[in-house]
């Protein structure tokens, strides 16, 4: 695990972009695991900005995301189709068949899962993108989640369900549950850049980084990735 601490949140988004530009120039095929949340919002628009200057393209580019809520729609503002529509997909050329998001609403959930898996396997990431939740979760898996768990339906975390309500009108709107890529589906990624930024995710970071490898802090399993780089902010990297 390599770790870089940077002045804020610009810069940290800049310098994730950065690797993300790197790769599509190198490989304008490549196939890219995505986020959701605040946090890679900065890291879209700056590769947003590449594309519109031409630096790169996403014509063959295919994404697989990591995760979905249940029970809301596509179309409903909060789902992460939408998110991934209005930071990044609606404002490059990416293809619709090149675009991979677990379903909010699967008519199976189970075999929803195993089909997200074919997928997962017909596509190796070259890069892999998360953020990290304030209780270390990676994707949707919360702590307690097994590390060989592929794609899988997680009830969320009270503490998750909190931390989310800021996108809803109240908590009771925030879906109870969720489709998430397991960790060992994030671990099959050649590289992974894991960003954090701001206070509240301190906690997590050291856990992260200092704290015995363990399914109670999803996280730390990135420690036994061969190429993943931590990207934080000075108020993310407080106690390491
Ligand atoms: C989102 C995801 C989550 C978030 C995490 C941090 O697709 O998988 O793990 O990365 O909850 O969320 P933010 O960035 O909103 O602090």
């Amino acid at each position: 695990m390599k770790i870089k601490i940077v002045d804020d949140y610009e810069e940290m988004s800049r310098q994730g972009a950065q690797i993300v530009i790197d790769q599509l120039i190198k490989k304008p095929s490549s196939v890219l695991g995505l986020a959701t949340g605040s946090t890679p919002v900065g890291l879209y628009k700056n590769l947003v900005e590449a594309y519109a200057r031409g630096e790169i393209t996403f014509s063959s580019v295919r994404t697989v995301n990591l995760d979905e809520y249940i029970g809301i729609r596509n179309d409903n503002p909060n789902s992460y189709h939408a998110f991934m529509q209005k930071y990044l997909f609606g404002k490059v050329d990416i293809k619709s068949e090149n675009v991979n998001i677990p379903s909010g609403t699967p008519a199976n959930a189970e075999i929803f899962c195993k089909l997200y898996n074919l997928t997962l396997n017909n596509l190796p990431r070259d890069i892999q993108i998360l953020g990290l939740g304030s209780n270390g979760h990676i994707g949707f898996n919360e702590p307690g989640t097994p590390f060989k768990e592929r794609t899988h339906v997680v009830r969320l975390a009270q503490s998750t369900i909190n931390d989310n309500a800021r996108f809803f009108s109240s908590p009771e709107e925030v879906p109870q549950s969720a489709i998430t890529m397991g960790i060992s589906d994030i671990m099959q990624a050649k590289k992974i850049i894991l960003m954090a930024s701001g206070e509240n995710k301190a906690r997590a970071v050291k856990d992260m980084v200092k704290g015995y490898v363990t399914e109670y802090c999803p996280a730390t399993s990135l420690r036994n990735h061969p190429d993943c780089i931590v990207i934080l902010d000075r108020a993310a990297a407080k106690y390491i």
